[in-house]
């Protein structure tokens, strides 16, 4: 059993969990996610996979050069060719890391790589060896292991982490595995690897079934000492163990779980609120931690319970996660010199001219709203601040509405600099101001998902709006805020056609 208590948190945010559908960020959102992460104290940060595209080797390659003090890992699979695009893109870093894999299950095997198992394995030492040629810090991930023969998987490990892997990673890749058996496979790949020591065992699980972080958890008990894991749990299909769950469930139950991570926890929200914002992936309310309803009580019991003790009802206390709930910031009379204070203190060192344009958003907030709350805030610099300089941008927007009237849009937004103006009916004025858009933009989009939630309570609280939109084979969502919703659906909307027409550019081959 290995006696080191240290989890080291390998935040795979920006690589697994960009391969979230709809989701495709830019170099600058990546940078300013891979800021927060370093706030987390995260160990280790996979910033992307750089042959997928010439995106994603520039924004590996600016992550690596700016983010000091941890490992920046990039993706690369079993083949020279993308490992030296991988050592191309990291090579500036401080502490770089080639994570190239291949898949060890019968099944990938047979249909999907159509080869032999003596071939898999020489393809995986042949690549660790050609990685390690770069860099002392290799990370070997057998794809689909909880589908694999565990004694193959067993001679892969020992042949790669003699080949040169410093860490090899065991992904259940479809979500597939159950605790007590997932536990099962990783303390048999501990007891039958005989060089297992020589090296760190890394976990990765997916959430198909619901599982992601109880298998997490059960994995340490056996002997991993690392967890691959996204903020708010994003990543393909049902997503990634989110990185919350794993280090608060640690924290929380120090009593069974004696680890120990080196994430600052307080950051938690901001992390989450800033994943969500720039992915455009709404938090479910019911999310464990994060989500809104986290630490709401509805029941008068339990709210007479938790006004008399917080632990009657509350595990974690909100205050660790960075949760500031309830906690007022400023209001209408404040000045830009309150705001530039309040931006500070909640962890945002903006230029002037940044702080000028989050200040005019503000000062109309203000006005709409009486009490203007740290998660206001937020939303307004990631609107403001934290996005691409977007292709179309809303100037204007009036709409009419009503019993007996028929739902009217006038719009004016700023494509590529210059102002149009357009008009529309509509079945209510959502659906008006969308088709005035759309007509302007000249988009052939269709619109697959519209959600709105608020971000913090009260009828003045500022709209959050999410949409999804498809044209052809891309997917994009897009995100929006604002007290009128009306306004927070428009912005939502031209969020999502801006990601489209970056994901068009940028991404005609993101995914592996
Ligand atoms: O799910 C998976 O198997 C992966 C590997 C590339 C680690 O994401
Ligand atoms: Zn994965």
């Amino acid at each position: 059993m290995n006696s080191n208590k240290r989890i080291i948190i390998f935040d795979t945010t920006l690589r697994d969990g960009e391969q979230s559908p709809g989701v495709s960020l830019n170099v600058e959102e990546k940078l300013q996610i891979g800021r927060q992460l370093k706030k987390l104290n995260v160990d280790v940060i996979e910033a992307g996979f750089p042959v997928a595209s010439p995106g994603d080797f520039e924004s590996v390659k600016r992550i690596a050069r700016e983010l000091r003090g941890l490992q920046v890992a990039a993706l690369a699979r079993a083949n020279e060719k993308d490992i030296d695009t991988a050592w191309e893109a990291i090579k500036e870093g401080e502490n770089p890391r080639i994570h190239t894999f291949i898949a060890t299950s019968d099944i990938h095997l047979q249909y999907k790589l159509k080869k032999t198992r003596e071939q898999v394995l020489d393809m995986a030492r042949a690549a660790v060896r050609h990685a390690a040629k770069y860099t002392g810090n290799v990370e070997f991930s057998a794809e689909d292991a909880s589908r694999s023969d565990l004694d193959f998987l067993c001679k892969v490990f020992e042949t790669v982490i003699d080949a040169g892997a410093t860490t090899v990673n065991f992904p259940d890749t479809v979500g597939y595995a159950v605790p007590h058996d997932f536990g099962r496979m990783i303390r048999y790949v501990v007891e039958h690897t005989s060089n297992i020591h020589k090296a760190i065992l890394s976990v990765h699980c997916h959430n198909d079934l619901g599982l992601a972080t109880a298998n997490v958890l059960t994995a340490l008990e056996q002997g991993a000492r690392q967890v691959e894991c996204t903020v708010n749990g994003i990543g393909e299909r049902a997503g990634n163990a989110a990185m919350e769950e794993v280090v608060m469930a640690i924290r929380t139950r120090q009593d069974v779980l004696p680890f120990d991570t080196a994430i600052s926890s307080q950051h938690i929200m901001a992390a989450s609120r800033l994943v969500s914002m720039l992915t455009g992936m709404v938090v479910q309310a019911n999310k464990a931690i994060v989500g809104d309803n986290a630490f709401a009580h509805e029941s008068g019991i339990h709210q007479d319970g938790v006004l008399k003790e917080r632990t009657t009802y509350e595990i974690i206390d909100p205050k660790d996660i960075g949760l500031s709930k309830g906690t007022l910031v400023l209001g209408k009379h404040s000045g830009r010199h309150a705001l530039k204070a309040k931006l500070e203190e909640i962890g945002y060192k903006l230029s002037d001219e940044e702080i000028d344009r989050v200040f005019l958003r503000f000062k109309s907030l203000a006005d709409k709203k009486k009490e203007v709350y740290p998660e206001d805030v937020e939303a307004l610099v990631a609107e403001e601040v934290l996005r691409i300089p977007d292709r179309y941008r809303l100037v204007y927007l009036h709409v009419a509405g009503g019993s007996g009237i028929r739902p009217t849009a006038t719009v004016i937004i700023e494509i590529d600099g210059k102002e149009v103006d357009g008009v529309s009916l509509g079945a209510g004025p959502i659906d008006a101001a969308y088709k005035a858009v759309a007509k302007l933009v000249k988009t052939e989009s269709h619109l697959l998902r519209f959600a709105v939630n608020s971000i913090t309570g009260g009828t003045d609280a500022q709209g959050e709006v999410a949409v999804r939109l498809e044209e052809g084979s891309y997917v994009v969502t897009g995100h929006g805020t604002d007290p009128d919703i009306i306004t927070a659906s428009v912005r939502a909307y031209l969020n999502a056609l801006n990601r489209l027409e970056h994901m068009k550019e940028n991404a005609p081959q993101k995914k592996c």
